[in-house]
Protein backbone atom coordinates (compact mmCIF):
# COMPACT_ATOMS: atom_id res chain seq x y z
CA UNK A 1 0.00 0.00 0.00
CA UNK A 2 1.39 3.48 -0.54
CA UNK A 3 1.88 6.26 2.14
CA UNK A 4 0.37 8.60 1.60
CA UNK A 5 1.77 10.88 4.38
CA UNK A 6 0.59 14.21 2.91
CA UNK A 7 -3.14 15.92 4.53
CA UNK A 8 -5.42 16.90 1.48
CA UNK A 9 -6.13 20.24 0.90
CA UNK A 10 -8.63 22.51 -0.68
CA UNK A 11 -11.23 20.69 1.18
CA UNK A 12 -13.48 21.42 4.56
CA UNK A 13 -13.04 19.42 7.42
CA UNK A 14 -14.78 19.24 10.83
CA UNK A 15 -12.89 19.51 13.98
CA UNK A 16 -15.86 20.22 16.34
CA UNK A 17 -19.69 20.55 16.81
CA UNK A 18 -21.51 24.09 17.39
CA UNK A 19 -22.47 23.39 20.28
CA UNK A 20 -19.26 23.02 22.38
CA UNK A 21 -18.65 26.84 21.58
CA UNK A 22 -20.59 29.66 23.90
CA UNK A 23 -20.39 32.98 22.65
CA UNK A 24 -17.14 34.82 23.70
CA UNK A 25 -15.58 31.14 24.01
CA UNK A 26 -12.12 29.99 22.18
CA UNK A 27 -10.09 27.26 22.07
CA UNK A 28 -6.84 25.70 20.84
CA UNK A 29 -7.60 22.99 17.85
CA UNK A 30 -4.96 20.89 16.18
CA UNK A 31 -5.92 20.13 12.42
CA UNK A 32 -3.43 18.71 9.99
CA UNK A 33 -1.26 19.61 12.42
CA UNK A 34 -1.70 22.88 12.61
CA UNK A 35 -2.60 24.98 15.49
CA UNK A 36 -5.88 26.81 14.99
CA UNK A 37 -7.59 29.21 17.70
CA UNK A 38 -11.15 28.21 17.29
CA UNK A 39 -13.70 30.59 18.38
CA UNK A 40 -17.13 32.48 18.60
CA UNK A 41 -17.30 36.43 19.13
CA UNK A 42 -19.68 37.76 21.90
CA UNK A 43 -22.24 38.39 19.02
CA UNK A 44 -21.87 34.34 17.87
CA UNK A 45 -19.44 34.68 14.44
CA UNK A 46 -17.30 32.12 14.45
CA UNK A 47 -13.76 32.41 13.77
CA UNK A 48 -10.75 30.17 12.69
CA UNK A 49 -6.99 31.80 13.35
CA UNK A 50 -3.46 30.46 13.26
CA UNK A 51 -3.06 30.11 16.78
CA UNK A 52 0.42 31.40 16.84
CA UNK A 53 0.65 35.23 17.53
CA UNK A 54 2.93 36.51 14.49
CA UNK A 55 4.68 38.62 17.20
CA UNK A 56 6.14 36.38 19.18
CA UNK A 57 4.31 33.16 19.12
CA UNK A 58 2.27 33.45 21.70
CA UNK A 59 -0.91 30.53 21.36
CA UNK A 60 -3.85 33.53 20.76
CA UNK A 61 -6.21 30.94 22.00
CA UNK A 62 -4.70 32.04 25.92
CA UNK A 63 -5.53 35.43 24.97
CA UNK A 64 -9.41 37.16 25.40
CA UNK A 65 -12.23 37.53 23.26
CA UNK A 66 -13.17 41.22 23.18
CA UNK A 67 -16.15 42.87 22.92
CA UNK A 68 -15.45 44.82 20.14
CA UNK A 69 -14.82 41.58 18.14
CA UNK A 70 -11.32 40.75 18.13
CA UNK A 71 -8.77 39.01 19.74
CA UNK A 72 -6.38 39.78 22.27
CA UNK A 73 -2.89 38.04 22.57
CA UNK A 74 -1.61 37.14 26.44
CA UNK A 75 1.59 38.73 26.22
CA UNK A 76 1.27 42.16 24.48
CA UNK A 77 -2.30 42.52 23.92
CA UNK A 78 -1.83 43.43 19.79
CA UNK A 79 -5.68 42.61 18.94
CA UNK A 80 -6.85 40.37 15.90
CA UNK A 81 -10.00 40.41 13.86
CA UNK A 82 -11.53 37.36 12.49
CA UNK A 83 -10.16 38.50 9.28
CA UNK A 84 -6.77 38.07 10.60
CA UNK A 85 -5.99 41.41 10.29
CA UNK A 86 -4.27 43.07 13.22
CA UNK A 87 -6.19 46.31 14.81
CA UNK A 88 -4.15 47.39 17.70
CA UNK A 89 -0.48 47.16 18.65
CA UNK A 90 -0.57 49.25 22.24
CA UNK A 91 3.05 49.51 22.37
CA UNK A 92 3.08 52.22 19.82
CA UNK A 93 2.84 55.63 20.37
CA UNK A 94 1.33 56.72 16.79
CA UNK A 95 4.70 58.08 15.76
CA UNK A 96 6.25 55.32 14.10
CA UNK A 97 6.01 54.23 10.81
CA UNK A 98 4.97 50.13 11.67
CA UNK A 99 1.10 50.08 11.25
CA UNK A 100 -0.97 47.38 13.27
CA UNK A 101 -2.82 46.79 9.67
CA UNK A 102 -0.27 45.75 7.86
CA UNK A 103 0.20 42.94 10.21
CA UNK A 104 -2.24 39.74 9.55
CA UNK A 105 -2.61 36.23 11.02
CA UNK A 106 -3.69 33.58 8.89
CA UNK A 107 -7.60 33.08 8.93
CA UNK A 108 -9.46 30.09 7.75
CA UNK A 109 -12.97 30.31 6.03
CA UNK A 110 -14.85 28.40 8.54
CA UNK A 111 -18.64 27.52 8.54
CA UNK A 112 -21.18 27.15 11.14
CA UNK A 113 -24.54 24.55 9.59
CA UNK A 114 -26.50 21.86 10.69
CA UNK A 115 -24.82 22.27 14.68
CA UNK A 116 -21.42 21.72 13.14
CA UNK A 117 -18.28 23.41 12.22
CA UNK A 118 -16.53 23.08 9.01
CA UNK A 119 -13.08 24.69 8.48
CA UNK A 120 -11.57 24.98 5.32
CA UNK A 121 -7.95 24.28 4.92
CA UNK A 122 -6.57 25.69 1.70
CA UNK A 123 -3.63 24.47 0.03
CA UNK A 124 -2.50 28.42 -0.17
CA UNK A 125 -3.27 30.43 2.80
CA UNK A 126 -5.77 33.12 1.99
CA UNK A 127 -7.48 31.54 -1.17
CA UNK A 128 -11.02 31.42 -1.33
CA UNK A 129 -13.17 28.30 -0.94
CA UNK A 130 -13.68 26.28 -3.90
CA UNK A 131 -16.89 25.05 -2.71
CA UNK A 132 -19.36 24.80 0.51
CA UNK A 133 -18.90 22.14 3.13
CA UNK A 134 -21.25 18.87 2.80
CA UNK A 135 -24.88 19.28 4.30
CA UNK A 136 -26.96 15.82 5.92
CA UNK A 137 -30.05 17.46 4.18
CA UNK A 138 -32.43 17.11 7.09
CA UNK A 139 -34.41 19.91 8.77
CA UNK A 140 -34.13 19.00 12.27
CA UNK A 141 -31.52 19.37 15.14
CA UNK A 142 -28.78 16.47 15.90
CA UNK A 143 -30.56 13.68 18.63
CA UNK A 144 -26.80 11.97 18.78
CA UNK A 145 -23.51 12.18 18.51
CA UNK A 146 -20.20 10.42 19.80
CA UNK A 147 -16.72 11.86 19.44
CA UNK A 148 -13.67 9.34 19.58
CA UNK A 149 -9.82 9.55 19.00
CA UNK A 150 -8.43 7.29 17.32
CA UNK A 151 -4.15 6.73 17.56
CA UNK A 152 -3.60 6.31 13.93
CA UNK A 153 -3.03 8.80 10.91
CA UNK A 154 -6.64 9.86 8.70
CA UNK A 155 -5.91 6.92 6.43
CA UNK A 156 -6.23 3.82 8.71
CA UNK A 157 -9.18 5.35 10.15
CA UNK A 158 -10.94 6.11 7.20
CA UNK A 159 -9.77 2.49 5.60
CA UNK A 160 -11.16 0.78 9.08
CA UNK A 161 -14.46 2.55 9.02
CA UNK A 162 -15.25 1.61 4.97
CA UNK A 163 -13.90 -2.12 5.57
CA UNK A 164 -17.02 -4.50 4.75
CA UNK A 165 -15.09 -7.62 6.00
CA UNK A 166 -14.29 -6.13 9.50
CA UNK A 167 -17.20 -6.62 11.04
CA UNK A 168 -17.84 -9.98 12.16
CA UNK A 169 -14.59 -9.90 13.95
CA UNK A 170 -14.30 -6.20 15.47
CA UNK A 171 -17.44 -5.48 16.62
CA UNK A 172 -17.87 -9.47 17.59
CA UNK A 173 -21.44 -8.62 20.03
CA UNK A 174 -23.82 -11.47 20.14
CA UNK A 175 -26.15 -8.67 19.47
CA UNK A 176 -24.78 -7.69 16.41
CA UNK A 177 -23.65 -10.82 15.08
CA UNK A 178 -24.96 -13.14 12.11
CA UNK A 179 -23.72 -15.38 10.15
CA UNK A 180 -21.49 -14.44 7.23
CA UNK A 181 -23.07 -14.04 3.65
CA UNK A 182 -22.00 -13.44 0.49
CA UNK A 183 -22.66 -9.50 -0.21
CA UNK A 184 -23.16 -8.00 -3.43
CA UNK A 185 -23.27 -4.04 -3.56
CA UNK A 186 -23.23 -1.29 -6.34
CA UNK A 187 -21.17 1.30 -6.50
CA UNK A 188 -20.89 3.93 -8.12
CA UNK A 189 -18.87 7.27 -8.33
CA UNK A 190 -19.87 10.71 -6.75
CA UNK A 191 -18.12 14.46 -7.11
CA UNK A 192 -15.35 14.00 -4.82
CA UNK A 193 -15.78 10.26 -3.84
CA UNK A 194 -17.85 7.26 -4.43
CA UNK A 195 -21.37 5.51 -2.93
CA UNK A 196 -22.91 2.17 -2.18
CA UNK A 197 -26.34 2.53 -3.77
CA UNK A 198 -29.28 2.06 -1.96
CA UNK A 199 -29.92 -1.57 -0.69
CA UNK A 200 -31.35 -3.58 1.79
CA UNK A 201 -28.98 -3.91 4.94
CA UNK A 202 -28.70 -7.20 6.08
CA UNK A 203 -28.24 -6.62 9.91
CA UNK A 204 -31.64 -7.54 11.73
CA UNK A 205 -30.92 -4.53 13.83
CA UNK A 206 -31.65 -2.09 11.15
CA UNK A 207 -35.51 -3.76 10.80
CA UNK A 208 -36.18 -1.11 14.29
CA UNK A 209 -36.72 1.27 11.37
CA UNK A 210 -39.11 -1.32 9.49
CA UNK A 211 -38.40 -1.97 6.14
CA UNK A 212 -35.76 0.19 5.16
CA UNK A 213 -33.24 1.26 2.71
CA UNK A 214 -29.47 1.98 3.36
CA UNK A 215 -27.04 4.46 0.79
CA UNK A 216 -23.95 5.32 2.05
CA UNK A 217 -21.39 7.43 0.34
CA UNK A 218 -17.72 8.33 0.96
CA UNK A 219 -16.38 11.56 -0.01
CA UNK A 220 -13.18 13.68 0.58
CA UNK A 221 -11.21 14.15 3.15
CA UNK A 222 -13.37 11.81 5.19
CA UNK A 223 -17.28 12.65 5.24
CA UNK A 224 -19.15 9.38 5.01
CA UNK A 225 -22.81 9.79 5.20
CA UNK A 226 -25.17 6.90 5.99
CA UNK A 227 -28.92 7.78 4.67
CA UNK A 228 -31.62 5.43 6.24
CA UNK A 229 -35.28 5.84 4.31
CA UNK A 230 -38.28 3.42 4.85
CA UNK A 231 -42.07 4.16 5.85
CA UNK A 232 -43.12 3.72 9.20
CA UNK A 233 -46.86 4.33 10.92
CA UNK A 234 -47.81 5.91 7.46
CA UNK A 235 -44.58 8.11 7.07
CA UNK A 236 -41.62 8.72 5.51
CA UNK A 237 -38.83 8.28 7.73
CA UNK A 238 -35.13 9.34 6.94
CA UNK A 239 -32.00 8.82 9.35
CA UNK A 240 -29.20 10.78 8.38
CA UNK A 241 -25.84 9.62 9.78
CA UNK A 242 -22.29 11.33 9.37
CA UNK A 243 -19.17 9.89 10.29
CA UNK A 244 -15.95 12.11 9.53
CA UNK A 245 -12.00 11.68 10.62
CA UNK A 246 -11.06 14.92 11.57
CA UNK A 247 -7.01 14.30 11.76
CA UNK A 248 -5.19 16.56 14.16
CA UNK A 249 -1.63 15.15 13.07
CA UNK A 250 -0.19 12.40 11.52
CA UNK A 251 -1.29 10.44 14.08
CA UNK A 252 -4.15 11.62 15.66
CA UNK A 253 -7.22 11.49 14.88
CA UNK A 254 -10.79 12.18 15.76
CA UNK A 255 -13.94 10.06 14.50
CA UNK A 256 -16.73 11.91 14.95
CA UNK A 257 -20.35 11.07 14.19
CA UNK A 258 -23.26 12.44 14.35
CA UNK A 259 -27.17 10.98 13.88
CA UNK A 260 -30.16 13.21 12.68
CA UNK A 261 -33.38 11.86 13.19
CA UNK A 262 -37.44 13.63 13.51
CA UNK A 263 -37.87 14.01 16.87
CA UNK A 264 -41.12 11.44 16.74
CA UNK A 265 -38.86 8.74 16.18
CA UNK A 266 -36.82 9.57 19.21
CA UNK A 267 -37.89 5.88 20.53
CA UNK A 268 -34.65 4.39 18.76
CA UNK A 269 -32.24 6.83 20.83
CA UNK A 270 -31.69 4.00 23.87
CA UNK A 271 -30.30 1.72 20.76
CA UNK A 272 -27.82 4.68 19.85
CA UNK A 273 -26.70 5.46 23.54
CA UNK A 274 -25.98 1.83 23.87
CA UNK A 275 -24.42 0.86 20.50
CA UNK A 276 -22.99 3.86 19.35
CA UNK A 277 -20.37 4.57 21.27
CA UNK A 278 -19.21 0.50 21.73
CA UNK A 279 -19.13 0.62 17.79
CA UNK A 280 -16.79 3.04 17.40
CA UNK A 281 -15.10 2.03 20.59
CA UNK A 282 -14.45 -1.23 18.68
CA UNK A 283 -13.05 0.86 15.65
CA UNK A 284 -10.94 2.96 18.21
CA UNK A 285 -9.17 -0.54 19.98
CA UNK A 286 -8.27 -2.12 16.53
CA UNK A 287 -6.59 0.87 14.81
CA UNK A 288 -4.49 0.73 18.13
CA UNK A 289 -3.56 -2.78 17.88
CA UNK A 290 -2.81 -2.11 14.34
CA UNK A 291 -0.53 0.55 15.48
CA UNK A 292 1.86 -2.83 17.14
CA UNK A 293 2.34 -4.18 13.72
CA UNK A 294 2.78 -0.53 12.02
CA UNK A 295 5.35 0.26 14.09
CA UNK A 296 8.00 -2.07 12.51
CA UNK A 297 6.75 -0.40 8.85
CA UNK A 298 5.70 -3.56 6.95
CA UNK A 299 4.70 -3.99 3.52
CA UNK A 300 0.76 -3.83 3.82
CA UNK A 301 -2.03 -5.60 1.36
CA UNK A 302 -5.06 -4.66 -0.24
CA UNK A 303 -6.80 -7.56 -1.50
CA UNK A 304 -9.58 -8.08 -4.47
CA UNK A 305 -13.57 -6.66 -3.84
CA UNK A 306 -13.89 -6.47 -0.02
CA UNK A 307 -10.51 -4.03 0.37
CA UNK A 308 -11.65 -1.93 -3.42
CA UNK A 309 -13.15 1.05 -1.21
CA UNK A 310 -9.87 1.57 0.63
CA UNK A 311 -7.90 1.02 -2.90
CA UNK A 312 -10.29 3.67 -4.48
CA UNK A 313 -9.64 5.18 -1.54
CA UNK A 314 -5.73 6.05 -2.46
CA UNK A 315 -6.81 6.40 -5.57
CA UNK A 316 -9.03 9.43 -5.12
CA UNK A 317 -6.89 10.72 -2.44
CA UNK A 318 -4.02 10.85 -5.01
CA UNK A 319 -6.11 12.10 -7.68
CA UNK A 320 -7.36 14.97 -5.51
CA UNK A 321 -3.30 15.24 -4.58
CA UNK A 322 -2.52 16.03 -8.49
CA UNK A 323 -5.26 18.12 -8.75
CA UNK A 324 -4.27 20.70 -6.11
CA UNK A 325 -0.46 20.20 -7.12
CA UNK A 326 -1.12 21.12 -10.78
CA UNK A 327 -4.15 23.65 -10.45
CA UNK A 328 -6.26 21.22 -12.73
CA UNK A 329 -9.55 19.92 -12.42
CA UNK A 330 -10.26 17.15 -10.29
CA UNK A 331 -11.39 13.57 -12.01
CA UNK A 332 -12.32 11.33 -10.18
CA UNK A 333 -11.01 7.89 -11.25
CA UNK A 334 -13.80 5.51 -10.16
CA UNK A 335 -15.48 3.44 -11.91
CA UNK A 336 -19.22 2.27 -11.51
CA UNK A 337 -18.89 -1.91 -10.25
CA UNK A 338 -20.31 -4.58 -8.50
CA UNK A 339 -18.20 -5.15 -5.59
CA UNK A 340 -18.46 -9.08 -4.40
CA UNK A 341 -17.12 -10.63 -0.40
CA UNK A 342 -18.51 -12.77 2.16
CA UNK A 343 -18.99 -10.89 5.62
S1 LIG B 1 3.38 37.66 21.41
FE1 LIG B 1 1.40 38.27 20.94
S2 LIG B 1 1.41 40.34 21.32
FE2 LIG B 1 3.44 39.80 21.65
FE1 LIG C 1 -16.19 -0.84 12.22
Amino acid sequence: MAEMGEFLRDLWYMPALASSLAPGQMRREMLLGEPLVLGRLKGGALFALRDICPHRGVPLSAGRVLPEGSVECPYHGWRFKPGGQCTKIPSLTGSEDLKAESIKVRAYPVREQDGLIWVYMAARPGSEPKNEPPRPGVSHPMRWTETQRFACGIDHAVIGLMDPAHAAYVHDHWWWKRKARLKEKHYAPLANGFVMTAHRPSKPAYRILGDVTTEITFELPSTRFETLRSRLLGTDVKVVGLTVCTPRDSENTDVIQVFWWPAWLNFIYPFFWALGRTFIADDRKIVELQKEGLKFSPQLMLIQDSDQPAIWYHRVKKAWTESVENGTDFVNPVQERILRWRS
